[in-house]
């Protein structure tokens, strides 16, 4: 009886080591080499974007108009590509976060704001995905912008 109960205590000594050991906190990621984010963050933005994104800008951000530079009958510039190929990269970070936040309206666009709908991290995240599609060099470029 006495060796039963002492196996039970061993167990349980055990296992409640095993669950702090879950606890404990992982290291952090590390960023996916020569960029701000992480590959986790990366991801994540991939589905946020194809929820809330793609419709307009594309579902690889190729962007949907045929010439993205071109206004249309209302004056109103299409949904540009975010891919690298068209403008996003001469924007800083705040530049891209404050248009995701706000919308197209305070450059008298017609993007809407999802400040409402995205919490802050999410918002880096799905820059982070469209990043994700840069080019290195492009990249690099943005980076020195970025650094003004
Ligand atoms: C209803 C269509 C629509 C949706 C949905 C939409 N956008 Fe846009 N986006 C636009 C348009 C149109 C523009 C061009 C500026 C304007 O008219 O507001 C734009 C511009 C941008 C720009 C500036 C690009 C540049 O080259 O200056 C960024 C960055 C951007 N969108 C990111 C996003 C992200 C990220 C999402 C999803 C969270 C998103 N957009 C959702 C229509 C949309």
């Amino acid at each position: 009886m006495r060796l039963k109960t002492h196996f039970c205590t061993t167990a349980l000594i055990a296992l409640s080591a095993s669950l702090l050991a879950c606890q404990e906190p992982a290291e952090p990621e590390a960023p996916v080499p020569g960029r701000w984010y992480t590959a986790t963050q990366a991801s994540s933005g991939e589905g946020l974007f194809q929820a809330h994104c793609a419709s307009c800008h594309g579902d690889r951000a190729q962007g949907l108009a045929e010439d993205w530079r071109k206004t249309d009958a209302d004056g109103n510039y299409p949904p540009p590509p975010l891919n690298g190929s068209a403008h996003a990269w001469h924007h800083p970070m705040a530049v891209l976060q404050r248009t995701i936040v706000n919308g197209g309206a305070p450059v008298s666009g017609v993007m809407p704001g999802f400040g409402e709908t995205l919490s802050e991290a999410e918002v880096r995240a799905v820059i982070a995905y469209f990043q994700s599609l840069w080019a290195d060099e492009t990249y690099a470029r943005w980076q020195e912008i970025n650094a003004r």
